[in-house]
């Protein structure tokens, strides 16, 4: 999955002839998922035709304030469509517009919307050989790297001109591939190792029963989605369950019992960054599981059950570098037994979600959180998707640790 996907770039272009490959730049923007909107300076319209982009781009394409034609004129919004942009691109970045930028000049929809971004701008140089290399060009290149925009540089090669030389611009799969390196490179967990438990545990009674839960894996799956996501190579230590993940960044370790679960969690724990136990883990097993079926009878059947070990809290007990964070599933005095954990298990935080809450807790699509810490800021959350629990999850951790880290 490409680190683009469900992305708002914004594409502004400027009149180079290189504005003839950004037909194939918003192409494989879509392909990879991205949400595609382009603004275009004036006179880019003379290399490409605005219907093209709007096409490709499934989005009206924007070059002046307000439009002439249209009696119901609506004002272009610089600031909202600077706003919406998770990422802005530049391409082709002609000399012209490399200098207003740098400049802080003002006199067109792509320069407003670029002065009221707030996200990463790339911009990919395109123009002739002697005009790159010329010093007002290297010293407006220098200037926008200094704002912390980003230059995708140009290539060498053979130039609408006929000269051979720099200032080609980067190729349209060269420029996608070096927005999602540099993406990647800065994602907040890159490097950080993070271990999840998900799912339910299922405890053997004989060959063919056990004892499990209606956990669905769906909390715990969320939540190593959006640490891949922030760049975290992830250990998802999963129960039996139906949920399926594939991201690069996600080594999935498949457990049926507590015991397993408590084998593979302590094997992975010694080198992770943060560990986030998310699973509904049987509290007790059968004393003793049967090697054969066992056989229907007449007589009432007794199980007698032993305490499995309490992964979270051998964890807390071992602890070092490790941000350790628990779930309290509770039905009653919540915030007062979720602290109550916390303590006693040693944990960093604790994720309480508490049945009383409609839409909370298992085997539901959504769940209604609240984060409470070893300070004990409590913060609760909306009723929300699992997806965008774990996002925020992930965002408090995120934070949290940047701050230990300090
Ligand atoms: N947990 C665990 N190992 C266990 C039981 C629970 O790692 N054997 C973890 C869960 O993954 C969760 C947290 O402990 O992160 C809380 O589990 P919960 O069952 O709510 O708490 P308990 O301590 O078992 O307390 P109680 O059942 O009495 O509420």
């Amino acid at each position: 999955m490409s680190i683009l996907k469900e992305k708002k770039i914004l594409l502004g272009i400027t009149a180079g002839i290189a504005a003839y490959k950004t037909a194939s730049l918003v192409r494989l923007f879509i392909k990879l998922g991205a949400e595609v909107k382009v603004i275009m300076t004036p006179a880019s319209k003379n290399f490409i035709t605005p219907l093209t982009l709007s096409t490709l781009s499934k989005n009206p394409v924007h070059s002046t304030f307000y439009s002439k034609e249209d009696e119901n004129e609506l004002w272009n919004n610089h600031v909202d469509l600077g706003l919406w942009a998770d990422y802005m691109l530049i391409a082709p970045a002609t000399a012209n517009t490399l200098s207003k930028m740098a400049n802080g000049t003002c006199d067109n929809l792509l320069l407003a919307t670029y002065l009221s971004s707030k996200c990463p701008v790339y911009f990919a140089p395109a123009m002739d050989l002697d005009m790159y290399k010329h010093p007002s060009s290297i010293e407006s290149l220098n200037k926008l790297q200094s704002f912390d925009n980003i230059l995708i540089p140009a290539t060498s090669g053979e130039l609408a001109s006929g000269l051979i030389g720099e200032g080609r611009m980067a190729e349209p799969e060269d420029i996608v591939s070096f927005i999602e390196k540099d993406i990647s490179s800065k994602l907040p967990l890159k490097g950080k190792k993070v271990l999840v438990t998900a799912g339910p545990t299922y405890e053997a009674i004989d060959p063919v029963r056990f004892i499990g839960n209606h956990s669905s894996g769906k909390m715990g799956f969320a939540i190593a989605s959006a640490a891949a996501n922030l760049g975290a190579e992830v250990f998802l230590i999963s129960g039996p369950s139906n949920q399926q993940i594939k991201h690069s960044l996600v080594h999935r370790v498949d457990v049926v019992s507590a015991e397993e679960m408590y084998d593979a969690s302590h094997m992975y724990f010694k080198d992770v960054d943060i560990a986030i136990l998310s699973a509904a883990v049987a509290d007790y097993k059968p004393k003793n599981s049967a090697s054969e079926k066992i056989k229907k009878t007449d007589t009432a059947l007794e199980l007698s059950l032993s305490p499995t070990k309490d992964i979270l809290a051998s964890l807390g007990a071992i602890k070092k570098q490790q941000y350790l964070v628990g779930f309290a599933l509770e039905t009653n005095n919540e915030i007062e037994n979720a602290k109550g954990k916390l303590k006693r298990k040693n944990l960093d935080a604790i994720i309480l979600n508490s049945l009383q809450d409609k839409g909370a807790g298992f085997a539901n699509d959504t769940n209604k959180i609240t984060i409470i810490d070893k300070e004990l800021n409590e913060k609760a959350f909306k009723l929300k998707s699992k997806v965008a629990v774990a996002k925020d999850i992930m965002n408090e951790i995120v934070n949290r640790t940047k701050k230990q880290d300090e």
